[in-house]
């Protein structure tokens, strides 16, 4: 890895409102093989962090890619970011919808994009996949994915890996350049549970998008969501995702969930995720946006399947919803 090239971050586009996010970050251009080079900010400390965890991915993924995924599926030899990724993201499906929310508003299609909570950055390196010269940033204050994601998402990007610039920091850090998008997905904003801390992240969001930028972050609801209860799902991959609501406190409205994973020799990956999460809902979230400054908040509700009660991966404008005990929704945000 190359860390010879640092460059200064460049000049304050515009002040941040919470100087606590107002990092000056040194710039580090990782060699990640393949002819990919990303450029990671990160303060000092945050990089030599990075590298360590990255010298460790690389040495691990090599002797596992040596061995067939379905050979993999053990709790001792699995990698839980490969699982996850497995089980709970849709990159393609994703970006595809993003795409399409911002040409319903603009007309013009989407160019710069920004993920905030990024883990992997799998949605930002499908980003990058998804359109001729568009770029992407991505944030994220935990070395541990962000190093997976270099070696196992960013690396394929080969020498298109230099449209894409990774934050090693804070979501409320201000971006490299305007975002045209910028989305939070799988709930990961719930970590903030306060009503203040959750308009000061969306007023973050709302000064640093483009003049017509637009924010969209996904949220869950129904009667279920706040049961103690587990959920099995079999991944086709050959393994058992396993979501565990294990706590719900209704006055703070406060969630602690787990994500396990199961393998048909009877191993576990014990509590592989743990989320800390407030349950919010869907008026409180837009009311927050709205506090933030956004212009309009539009929600985007599911269709149903052929079978009348599963989802079936669509999602339109919608105004009422349905009193469904588990549903997933979009929100919109434009300036
Ligand atoms: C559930 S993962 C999201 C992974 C993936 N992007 C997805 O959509 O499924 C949540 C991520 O948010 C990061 N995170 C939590 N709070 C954050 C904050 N305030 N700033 C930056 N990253 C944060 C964690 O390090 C973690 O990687």
């Amino acid at each position: 890895m190359s860390q010879a090239e640092i460059i200064p971050q460049p000049p304050v586009r515009r002040p941040a409102l919470d100087p606590r996010f107002d990092t000056v970050f040194e710039t580090r251009h990782l060699d990640l093989g393949g002819g990919a080079t990303v450029a990671v900010d990160a303060e000092p400390a945050g990089h030599a962090a990075l590298e360590k965890k990255l010298a460790k991915v690389r040495k691990k993924r090599n002797k596992l890619e040596r061995v067939p995924l379905s050979k993999r599926l053990t709790a001792e030899r699995a990698d839980r970011h490969e699982l996850y990724q497995l089980s709970v993201q849709s990159p393609e499906e994703d970006i595809a919808f993003l795409r399409k929310v911002y040409k319903g508003y603009r007309k013009k299609k989407a160019r710069h994009f920004r993920e905030d909570f990024s883990g992997t950055h799998l949605l930002a390196r499908t980003w990058i996949q998804s359109g001729d010269g568009c770029t992407a940033e991505a944030y994220d204050f935990d070395p541990d994915p962000v190093a997976w994601g270099l070696h196992n998402n960013a690396r394929s990007l080969g020498a298109d890996a230099e449209r894409l610039h990774l934050v090693l920091g804070d979501v409320r850090e201000r971006s490299r350049k305007a975002p045209d998008v910028r989305c939070a997905q799988n709930f990961s904003y719930w970590c903030f549970h306060e009503r203040a801390e959750m308009v000061g992240y969306f007023r973050s969001v709302y000064q640093d998008l483009a003049d017509d930028g637009v924010f969209v972050c996904d949220l869950h609801g129904g009667g279920e969501t706040q049961e103690e209860m587990e959920e099995e799902r079999e991944i086709d991959a050959g393994f058992t995702y396993v979501w565990d609501q294990y706590r719900y406190h209704p006055i703070p409205g406060a969630a602690k969930n787990y994500i396990h994973f199961r393998f048909e020799d009877g191993s576990e990956l014990y509590r592989a995720f743990e989320y800390g999460w407030r349950l919010w809902g869907l008026p409180e979230i837009r009311d927050c946006l709205l506090d933030a400054g956004f212009k309009k908040v539009d929600a985007y509700w599911e269709g149903t399947a052929d079978d009348g009660e599963t989802g079936n991966g669509i999602f339109s404008k919608a105004k009422r919803g349905e009193a469904d005990l588990s549903w997933i929704a979009y929100l919109a945000a434009v300036k």
